[in-house]
């Protein structure tokens, strides 16, 4: 690629843009990719100058970012304007032809806007013409893509009555990060563990994704309107849950992968509403202490109103209906305000079918067999892999070795493998990898039309069945700890318990 390329922010001075996607084009800049480089178009309603928006940006960089920013910055400008209105998008045109490169430049639109404005702005840019022109046009899609399958497939519609699928590039940031790109590359680059990843081997997957932090200032409405089961789980958890529960693709290439992801997000098994009772946890944060701080509950948090039903902690026991999977419980939770951010996935495997060791010395021998049958005791540990994909990114293997000395005791060890120890690099910002695929044209961490529309299945399914049951019901937890404890109950018999990160 030689000519320059044109990524335009709608949205330019949003929280996301200075938070998220400026530090990645910072970072895109100092790294001196793509190779021919790019111009940064901040589009919004405020009027200011190039100068006042590029100061704007430079406060809200970190000290590392503000020196490349100062390379960057000549090739950042400013355009004032409504995302609907023809008169300003023409505006916009002018502004592009104007830069280097001009209609030859390839265009990113960048919709960091209010997600009810994403159809309406790309039909009013398409109508204004932005959308023509012989380089490529494509356009980023933040989250929320819908509210529910049926209003995902009404924004997919839209879409495609002006844009191609291959233009849309629908990003979910967890497929930006590393480790859950290593996903791939541990499961299908390692020829020893793919042998096991079944319900042979497999007893239950466990994934989590447990934050610190609370609904943060200005986000009330937003998380009133989703709550955790929409906010996270709909999408980065099942993200997740795909990747490790995928069939391998035949080839490294953006169809390849996401034919399988969506066929495992097909096969997530739809809970009728009496089971979703007892398979699901839903759970909102009451005051409590993380880190040494005192924080408050949910219900006190700016803008929740008193009467708010929304939660902030969700478990659910699922299942995936294929030949690889069925029978092996997934086990995902999330919740905002718990004990420590850890985001880890956890494969337990089968215990051995006999038991050889750690006998307690009062039982005799066949006792202990029938307890070890019937689940009364819970002896053998089982061998887990964790993967651990933030803030540690690592992975574990957990397996019992004899304890020294002249019984034979087992006891657990383990085997681990750490990313900044081995690479001593920090983890890069998830947007700015998926900032350079869409710039190039790599759909291979975006998520298909029915991909999205796959995922929210599950969720809706979930969501209905709480509606027109009322269970199961809405429990508080303290902040700073594991969420409620009616979460432990998901777990059958010897299946043990929540990671503890
Ligand atoms: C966002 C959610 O998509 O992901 C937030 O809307 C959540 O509620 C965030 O806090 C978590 O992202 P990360 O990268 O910090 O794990």
């Amino acid at each position: 690629m030689s000519a320059p390329f044109h990524v335009v922010i709608l949205g330019a001075s949003g929280d996301l843009t200075l938070r998220k996607l400026m530090p990645a084009l910072v970072g895109l800049a100092r790294s001196g990719r793509p190779p021919g480089g790019f111009h940064v178009i901040g589009f919004s309603r405020r009027a200011k100058s190039d100068e006042q928006y590029r100061s704007e940006i430079r406060a809200a960089l970190s000290e590392r970012d503000r020196a490349a920013f100062d390379e960057l910055s000549p090739r950042v400008s400013y355009c004032v304007g409504s995302v609907t209105q023809a008169e300003d998008l023409a505006a916009l045109e002018r502004h592009l032809q104007a830069l280097p490169g001009g209609e030859s430049a390839g265009r990113l639109f960048y919709m960091a806007l209010a997600p009810q404005l994403f159809a309406e702005a790309a039909q009013a840019i398409s109508a204004a013409g932005l959308f023509a022109g012989p380089a490529p046009r494509r356009v980023v899609i933040e989250k929320p893509f819908g509210h529910d399958l049926e209003s995902a497939r009404v924004l997919n519609r839209k879409l495609h009555r002006v844009l191609r699928e291959d233009q849309i590039f629908r990003i979910d940031h967890y497929l930006g990060k590393e480790t859950v790109q290593n996903l791939l590359g541990f499961r299908f680059h390692n020829a020893i563990f793919e042998p096991l990843w079944n319900r042979h081997h497999v007893e239950l997957v466990q994934i989590t994704v447990a934050e610190t932090l609370g609904v943060e200032h200005g986000r009330a409405r937003y998380y009133e309107s989703t709550g955790a089961l929409r906010d996270m789980l709909q999408n980065h958890m099942m993200q997740i849950l795909a990747l490790v529960a995928m069939e391998p693709p035949v080839a490294l290439e953006p169809e390849a992968v996401r034919d399988q992801k969506v066929q495992v997000l097909r096969a997530v098994h739809c809970p009728d509403p009496e089971d979703v009772a007892s398979s699901s946890v839903r759970g909102r944060y009451q005051g409590g202490v993380i880190d040494d701080e005192l924080v408050g509950g949910y219900l006190e948090e700016e803008g929740v109103p008193a009467d708010s039903e929304v939660e902030t902690y969700v478990a659910v026991r699922a299942e995936i209906d294929t030949w690889r999977w069925s029978g092996v419980p997934f086990l995902l939770r999330h919740g905002k305000r718990l004990a420590k951010k850890s985001t880890e996935v956890r494969i337990q495997f089968r215990t051995p079918p006999v038991q050889l060791f750690n006998r307690p010395d009062e039982m005799s021998g066949p006792e202990f067999r029938r307890k070890l049958r019937d689940g009364s005791l819970c002896q053998i540990r089982p061998n887990t892999l964790t993967l651990s994909i933030q803030p540690r990114e690592a992975i574990t293997l957990s397996f019992g070795v004899k304890q020294p000395g002249g019984e034979m005791v087992m006891t657990p060890a383990e085997l681990s493998f750490d990313y900044r120890q081995r690479f001593g690099t920090e983890a890069g910002n998830a947007y700015e990898r998926l900032l350079l695929d869409a710039i190039l044209g790599d759909p291979t961490l975006f998520l298909r039309a029915d991909e999205i529309e796959a995922s929210w299945r599950y969720a809706d399914e979930i969501r209905r069945a709480w509606a027109s049951t009322g269970r199961p019901a809405l429990v508080e937890y303290p902040a700073g700890s594991w969420g409620p404890e009616q979460a432990d109950e998901l777990f059958y018999g010897c299946e043990g318990g929540w990671s503890r990160g």
